[in-house]
C-alpha cells in the first residue's frame, strides 16, 4: 500500500484574520520597536512565531470547559478537575496552581534555596535562572558539551552531564545544593530532549545524596514523543506512559501550561512531599491567590485540565513535532544553518553562522530576527546574548555559545502553508545575509532585558538594507510563476 502524508487531527472551525504589510510600513513598525520584536504590535506582525506560549488555538472541547468555569473564590470544582489531570498524568499528589511557569518557578525557588545555595540545570532558562538568583542562589549549567554545538547531532542533546554535576557537588558540597533543576524539553538548547536513562541516572544520583530532583515540566510532554522515537525500548510505549515514567523518577516540578497544555494562561507547581506542599500553599497566597485558584480564573483551570489530555494524544504530539519538522528539514534543505537536531517547539536559526560579518557584541541574533521580519512580517524571536543577559557578579555581558533565532511553533494554528511562506521568508534573508547590520543597545532594563531593551543599526538606519526598496512585493505571494 502506498504510504499517505499525515494531517492534522482537527478540522478548523473558528479563523482569526491577519494582514500582511507593506516592507515601507514594517521598516516603520521595527524602527519604532527599537528593533526588538517582543515591542511591535501583534496587528502588525503577519505569522507570529515569536512564542509558543500561550498562543495555542484550544479545543472545542476546551471552550466548552470555560463554560463550565466554578468562578467560586475556595474550592473550585475545577481545580479538583485539574488536581486529577496532573496527578493522572503527571503523577504529582500535591497541586499549587499559579497564574504561569514563573509563578511556580517563584515558589519553589523561594521555598527551597538559601542564599549561597548552589542549583545546577541543564542549560538555564531566563525566568527560571533569574528567580533562582533572586532567591539567593548561583546557577550552574551541567548540560553535556553537545547541547553548545548546533551543529552536533547528538539525538538527547538536554542531556546532564553527570561528571559536571558530580564536580559541582564535590565542589560546593550537596548540602548546598537544595535540587537540581531538570527541563524537558531544553528551549534555550534549541528545544532538545533528555533520555529516559539520563533522568533516571540524574534521580539516582541526586536521591542517593539528599539532593532533590525538581523537573521543568514546561515542554515534557514533546519531551516524551522523542524519547518514545529515539530511545531504544521505548517504542512500544504511549506519550502518555512515558511522561509518567519521566515525572516518577522526580520529586516535582514547575510547570507553564501555557506550551504543553494548550492554554491561553495558566501553570502550577506539583510536588510529593505533603510538607513542603503546604508550605506552598502558603506562600501561593501571599503572591497568586488562594491556593484553589492561584491567580486563575475557574474556566482557566478548566481549560488547563482539558488541555493536558488533549496534550499527550498520539496523533496530536505526531502532527505538532511534524510541523516543526516540515519546517526545520526544507530550511535545511536549502543550507540554511539551523541547530540540529531539529527541536520539538522551534526551529532555531544559528545567527552566528548565517551572519559571520556581524561581531557578538553587536548582536547577530537580535539583528536577524529584526530583518526577518523587515523581510517578510514574520516575527521570531532572539536567544543568544541579549537573552542572556549580564553576569551577575561582574555585569558583563555573557556570551552564550549559541546565538540564535527561534521560530517558533503556535499549537495547531498554523497551516503547511503559513510554514511555506515562512520557509520562502528564511530562505530569501538567506540569499541576503550579508546585508543585514549589527545593533547596539539604547536602552537596557535591568531585569530579562530581552523583552523590552531597544537597540539602533551600527553605521546605517536600517537593519537590513534592500536596493530593491518596496520593490514588488506581491510577487512572493502571487497564485503561480
Ligand atoms: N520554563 C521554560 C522551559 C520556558 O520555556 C518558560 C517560558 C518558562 C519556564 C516560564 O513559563 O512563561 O509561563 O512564566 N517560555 C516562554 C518562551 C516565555 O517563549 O519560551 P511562563
Amino acid at each position: 500500500m502506498r504510504q499517505r502524508s499525515w494531517a492534522e487531527p482537527w478540522k478548523i472551525k473558528v479563523v482569526e484574520p491577519i494582514r500582511m504589510t507593506t516592507r515601507a510600513e514594517r521598516e516603520r513598525h521595527i524602527r519604532d520597536a527599537g528593533f526588538n520584536t517582543f515591542l511591535i504590535k501583534s496587528e502588525d506582525v503577519y505569522i507570529d512565531l515569536l512564542t509558543d506560549s500561550g498562543t495555542s488555538a484550544m479545543s472545542d472541547r476546551q471552550w466548552a470547559g470555560m463554560m463550565m468555569g466554578d468562578e467560586a473564590y475556595a474550592g473550585s470544582r475545577n481545580y479538583y478537575n485539574l488536581e486529577k489531570a496532573v496527578r493522572q498524568y503527571y503523577g504529582y499528589e500535591e497541586l499549587i496552581p499559579t497564574h504561569q511557569g514563573r509563578g511556580a518557578e517563584h515558589l519553589l525557588s523561594k521555598l527551597m534555596i538559601k542564599p549561597g545555595d548552589h542549583v545546577p540545570g541543564n542549560m538555564y532558562f531566563t525566568t527560571t535562572r533569574l528567580h533562582q538568583e533572586l532567591a539567593g542562589a548561583t546557577f550552574h549549567d551541567v548540560i553535556i558539551d553537545e547541547a553548545h554545538d548546533p551543529a552536533s547531532t547528538h539525538p538527547f542533546k538536554g542531556d546532564i552531564d553527570l561528571k559536571k554535576l558530580d564536580a559541582l557537588v564535590q565542589e560546593v558540597g550537596a548540602d548546598r545544593v537544595p535540587y537540581v533543576c531538570l527541563a524537558v524539553t531544553v528551549n534555550l538548547a534549541g528545544g532538545q530532549p533528555v533520555s529516559m536513562a539520563n533522568i533516571k541516572a540524574v534521580s539516582e544520583y541526586c536521591h542517593a545524596r539528599g539532593i532533590k530532583v525538581m523537573l521543568d515540566a514546561t515542554r515534557a510532554v514533546e519531551n516524551a514523543w522523542f524519547v518514545q522515537q529515539r530511545e531504544q525500548g521505548m517504542r512500544d510505549r504511549t506519550v502518555a506512559e512515558i511522561l509518567k515514567m519521566m515525572c516518577d523518577y522526580t520529586d516535582g516540578a514547575t510547570m507553564s501550561g501555557k506550551k504543553d497544555s494548550l492554554v491561553n494562561i495558566g501553570g502550577w507547581l506539583g510536588l510529593r512531599d505533603p510538607k513542603l506542599a503546604a508550605l506552598a500553599q502558603n506562600l501561593v497566597v501571599v503572591y497568586e491567590g488562594l491556593h484553589t485558584y492561584g491567580g486563575l480564573a475557574g474556566r482557566d483551570l478548566e481549560a488547563m485540565a482539558i488541555g493536558i489530555g488533549e496534550s499527550v494524544e498520539e496523533e496530536y504530539i505526531r502532527s505538532r513535532i511534524g510541523q516543526v519538522y516540515y519546517l526545520g528539514e526544507a530550511l535545511m534543505e536549502a543550507g540554511v544553518p539551523i541547530v540540529q537536531p531539529i527541536g520539538g517547539h522551534a526551529v532555531f536559526l544559528d545567527a552566528a553562522a548565517m551572519l559571520p560579518h556581524i561581531p557578538r557584541d553587536q548582536f547577530p541574533a537580535q539583528a536577524l530576527a529584526a530583518a526577518l521580519y523587515v523581510e517578510s512580517g514574520v516575527r521570531a524571536m532572539e536567544r543568544g546574548a541579549v537573552s542572556a543577559g549580564r553576569d551577575a557578579k561582574t555585569g558583563e555581558n555573557r556570551y552564550p555559545k549559541l546565538e540564535l533565532v527561534r521560530l517558533t511553533i503556535p499549537r495547531r494554528v498554523y497551516t503547511q502553508a503559513h510554514m511555506d511562506v515562512v520557509i520562502e521568508s528564511v530562505v530569501a534573508l538567506f540569499e541576503d545575509r550579508d546585508k543585514v547590520h549589527g545593533l547596539t543597545f539604547t536602552y537596557e532594563p535591568e531585569y530579562l532585558r530581552f523583552f523590552q531593551a531597544k537597540f539602533e543599526p551600527v553605521g546605517s538606519k536600517r537593519v537590513l538594507d534592500s536596493a530593491a526598496e518596496a520593490a514588488d512585493e506581491d510577487r512572493r505571494f502571487a497564485l503561480s510563476e
